[in-house]
């Protein structure tokens, strides 16, 4: 029997959320239903409420969740009702050419659910990022539930799902820092504080955080930071350069995402160093500089999209790491709230107070 619970949905461009009757379908094959106990608001899911990602209004929104396993459909061997999992948008198909080469964090055909949650009108819902768990119940596919610890605290490992897991694996795995390096870290909202925790984690000797906002900074410290730079009256790349000896961090990375911020980190980077982006720009944006640069300059200039990770090597290694105290995702927890709180985050969110609101139910 198709189930009906609440969910926060985006009905039209710019509109406020509200929290609207969602209708749940029983699991197809290879389906899932999830009741959700946690999930972040992150900044695509105001993207997607201002029409930033499409146009296909209404959104279900929400994306990183933690919750158990309800029930499941035909086929489904991965998870079983009663299990506890982190929602991930990177449910690798295993068969587009990306995973066909043994790279499967590219995959370009991941699995989300094929049914649709409606309205009560029949409406059908777009779930954000194939997920949709602003909501008591979510229905996925079953690659995107991914098994970890269950006495870890939903509202924390829930991060892993989005913002925390790209923004450490933008520092790990597509940056490659490792012990010894110099990192430096542009922009320390949750992204750029997860790249710093990531970077402290995996033993780099340097870590620089540049904010404008002298909060962020002081979090940044506490996730890891050895060195802060306001830049809102410093020179980053001089600033970077100073605390590297004057040759530049060996891994630089922007969780900005502006033409200003990525060439502050292609300048404050040692000669062959890398430049990761994570921020996310917008279509408008644009870049002008001379080409000789980026030959004299050698090394890597590199994109990340979620953190390069794959959910299921990574997450319970990272969930097992914050349980035994080495990875302290709970600072990136500001406040709890209601379902019925969402669109006030979305203000707390734009004006830089929080890391992490956690939806929690
Ligand atoms: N690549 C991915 O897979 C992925 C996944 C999730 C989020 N993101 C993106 O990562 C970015 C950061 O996300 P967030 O949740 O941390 O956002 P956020 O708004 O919480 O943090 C951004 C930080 O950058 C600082 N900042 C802004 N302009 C700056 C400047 N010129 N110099 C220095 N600092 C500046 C702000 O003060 C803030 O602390 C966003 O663009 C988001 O869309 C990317
Ligand atoms: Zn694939
Ligand atoms: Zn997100």
């Amino acid at each position: 029997m198709p189930q009906t619970v609440r969910g926060i949905v985006a009905r039209a461009k710019g509109q406020p959320v509200e929290v609207a009757p969602i209708v749940i379908p029983d699991p197809g094959p290879g389906e899932v239903v999830v009741a959700v106990q946690a999930c972040g608001v992150c900044h695509t899911d105001l993207h997607y409420r201002e029409g930033g990602i499409n146009d296909e209004f209404p959104f279900l929104l929400g994306h990183e969740a933690a919750g158990i396993v309800e029930t499941v459909g035909e086929g489904v061997d991965h998870v079983a009702p009663g299990d506890f999992v982190v929602l991930n948008w990177r449910a690798v198909c295993g068969q587009c050419r990306a995973c066909k080469r043994g790279k499967p964090q590219y995959c370009f055909d991941t699995f989300n659910a094929t049914q649709k949650m409606t309205l009560e009108d029949g409406t059908e819902l777009s779930p954000a990022l194939g997920i949709g768990a602003f909501a008591e119940k979510t229905l996925v596919h079953q690659g995107q539930c991914t098994k970890v610890d269950p006495e870890a605290d939903p509202a924390v490992v829930g991060l892993l799902g989005c913002g925390v897991m790209a923004g450490l694996g933008a520092a790990v795995n597509t940056g490659g820092v490792s012990r010894g390096d110099t990192v430096a870290v542009i922009g320390c909202g949750g992204v750029g504080d997860a790249a710093i925790a990531g970077s402290r984690l995996v033993g780099a000797r340097t870590i620089i955080a540049v904010d404008r906002d002298p909060k962020k900074l002081e979090w940044a410290r506490e996730l890891g930071a050895t060195h802060t730079v306001n830049a809102a009256d410093t020179d980053a790349v001089e600033a970077i350069q100073e605390l590297t000896d004057g040759f530049g961090a060996d891994v630089v990375i922007d969780a900005v995402g502006r033409p200003e911020t990525w060439k502050q980190a292609f300048y404050a980077r040692d000669l062959a160093g890398t430049v990761v982006l994570v921020g996310v720009p917008t279509p408008d944006l644009t870049l002008d500089m001379p080409l000789i640069d980026f030959f004299s300059r050698g090394g890597a200039l590199k994109s990340s999209w979620y953190g390069d990770c794959l959910p299921e090597r990574d997450f319970p290694q990272l969930v097992d790491l914050y349980q035994q105290g080495r990875l302290p995702l709970e600072k990136f927890v500001t406040e709890r709230i209601g379902l019925d709180e969402v669109e006030q985050a979305f203000s707390t969110m734009h004006r830089g107070e929080v890391l992490r609101s956690v939806v929690v139910l």
